[in-house]
């Protein structure tokens, strides 16, 4: 059997070819390294400027163990890794470039499985991705959330707390001093976000697809079980190996049915939604926008978490978990979706348990009875766009107003807070530039800040529409991932100042109320266009060219869909 890995194509045989293969990785391996052990690369996304993953070297040293213990060779690999708070424009411009590096060196190197290690918003989605369109045996190994810090004996949440707080300042409540301080009280440890935004999110839409060990999902990262986890998950790297089982065996279109059941239930982030889209996409799995709200739709939202809730990841690892949430709903779960393990995930679920019911809700008394992402509809939105109804004020889930548009960002911040600004608590804040391509990298810029003057009569929220995502951990009356998007022919280009908005949620609709022969004989001013991203060179032009909208995951046209694992050329 060992003849079958595909590490053999290198290391097999007496040729001058396997002897460079061979000589040049003999430092330290023992000598029958190469003798059809499998070879299991980890994918690390550890690196200074990732904060969130700066603890994965430690991570991988335990998974290494994991792999020489079951027989196979542990092989270090760093992959490209985006820091979401650090890098500009935004690190979803970047996601498909860590997603093709990490693709193109998991098929070019003699491996035969992945343990692939993230945690940052971007990391695990750009591993996937990876994973899937190579189809090496692989699963993830989250880096866990950090603990939760306090501040003036107040927990605070990442990200959402800095939107709360920096708010408060704006109104005056809030010192700048007492911003400063809540600083290193915010970030208290190691890890990623501890609220459900974007990372957390992923590390259990990665268990949810079957590409996690059961029960991985939510470790904090200081916590010792993450270790022992990683450790087997070294070994069953070189089971998956052995056996052949491969991302395409694993998740289907009944994994993604319980990947959306879950992102309901946890009240999961809305970048999910451009994830889960390529991660399908490089399978080649049918999934579509609509799955979302449909699969979603009978799901009560049971975790009492930041951005929409109370608590965060701590608490819920605390009080039974990702598993504790999922046999809860376990009768819209597809019981056929395998995890790496070959067995199916609901088979993991019988001897979940809540610990405590203020975290997670028991069925019978969920947080909300329908928390899936809605995806709405309309002249604004042509091929769809969404909103988190569970994040929203329930008075403004229909709603009509009057547009105020900006044209970008900066736009935006130049005028918000201008007293003259024509706007009110009716008003809807339209933005729009801020797509794949007119930023470029569709930034979470959508949860834009509401008119100094409105903050400080106390308004909280507003209807915001934009073609941009927003950070996992914000909240509000937020429609986002409007595609198409403005810069790419979208009919947000052509919506003017005081054109009625109409959002209404419960029929899905997204519209400006304006007769359609006039929206027909507009065309998008030059204040509008100009303000899109211009093609310069280098990464940033091909993105533009070949970027998707939103309703296709965001993926590049060119990567969407696997070339497998094989090789065709020797290298010299
Ligand atoms: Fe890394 Fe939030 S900034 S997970
Ligand atoms: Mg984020």
């Amino acid at each position: 059997m060992t003849a079958e890995h595909r590490s053999q194509q290198w290391y097999a045989g007496e040729g001058r070819d396997a002897y460079i293969h061979r000589a040049w990785m003999r430092r330290g391996v023992p000598t029958n390294a190469f003798d059809g052990r499998p070879q299991i690369v980890i994918a690390n996304t550890a690196s200074d400027l990732t904060p969130c993953n700066s603890h994965l070297d430690e991570v991988a040293t335990a998974v290494k163990g994991g792999v020489w213990e079951a027989g196979g060779i542990p092989l270090n690999l760093p992959v490209m890794s985006l820091g979401e708070t650090q890098v500009r424009p935004t690190a979803m411009l970047w996601r498909n470039l860590a997603a093709m590096s990490i693709e193109e060196m998991l098929r070019a190197n003699p491996v035969d499985g992945a343990v692939l290690l993230g945690g940052c918003d971007k990391t695990i989605p750009a591993l996937l991705m990876a994973a899937c369109s190579v189809d090496l045996p692989s699963l993830v190994v989250s880096g866990g959330p950090m603990l939760t810090g306090h501040h003036r004996g107040v927990p605070l949440g990442c990200g959402t707390d800095v939107w709360r707080l920096s708010e408060e300042v704006r109104a005056g409540t809030l010192s700048a001093e007492e911003f400063r301080l809540s600083e290193s009280a915010m970030i208290r440890s190691r890890g990623h976000c501890n609220t459900m935004g974007t990372a957390s999110t992923m590390g259990s839409m990665a268990e949810a697809l079957g590409m996690t060990l059961p029960g991985a999902a939510g470790i904090p990262a200081p916590d010792s079980r993450l270790l022992e986890r990683a450790h087997e998950a070294g070994r069953l790297a070189v089971e998956l190996a052995r056996s052949g089982r491969r991302p395409s065996h694993i998740i289907t279109r009944e994994s993604f049915t319980n990947a959306i059941v879950a992102l309901a239930a946890t009240g999961g982030s809305t970048n999910a939604v451009v994830h889960l889209l390529a991660i399908a996409g490089r399978l080649g799995v049918d999934l579509t926008l609509d799955d979302f709200d449909r699969i979603g739709a009978k799901v009560p939202l049971l975790v009492d978490l930041q951005p929409a809730g109370r608590f965060l990841m701590d608490d819920l690892y605390r009080a039974g978990g990702l598993h504790a949430v999922l046999r809860e709903v376990q009768d819209l779960l597809d019981p056929a979706a395998i995890t790496v393990t070959g067995k199916p995930l609901v088979d993991y679920l019988s001897t979940a348990q809540i610990w405590d019911e203020t975290v997670i809700r028991r069925r019978a008394d969920p947080l909300q009875e329908e928390a899936g992402i809605a995806v709405l509809r309309g002249n604004l939105s042509p091929d769809g766009a969404i909103i988190k109804p569970a994040a929203a004020s329930p008075h403004l889930l229909r709603h009509r107003g009057p547009a105020v548009v900006f044209d970008s960002i900066e736009d935006l911040r130049a005028r918000l807070d201008d007293p003259q600004l024509d706007v009110d608590e009716n008003s809807v804040l339209v933005l729009r530039g801020c797509g794949p391509k007119g930023y470029p990298g569709m930034p979470e810029v959508g949860n834009t800040p509401l008119p100094e003057k409105l903050l400080k009569r106390g308004i909280r929220d507003m209807v915001r529409i934009s073609d941009a995502r927003m950070s996992g951990t914000a909240y509000g009356t937020v429609v986002l991932h409007v595609a198409p998007e403005s810069a790419a022919g979208g009919p947000l280009a052509l919506v003017r100042d005081g054109d009625p908005v109409i959002l209404d949620v419960p029929a899905r609709r997204l519209k400006i109320d304006i007769p359609d022969d006039e929206l027909r004989r507009r065309s998008p001013n030059e204040a509008t266009t100009s303000a899109y991203a211009q093609r310069a060179r280098g990464w940033e032009q091909l993105y533009i060219d070949h970027v998707l909208q939103a309703d296709r995951g965001a993926d590049l046209d060119f990567l969407v869909g696997s070339s497998g694992d094989e090789v065709r050329r020797e290298s010299h």
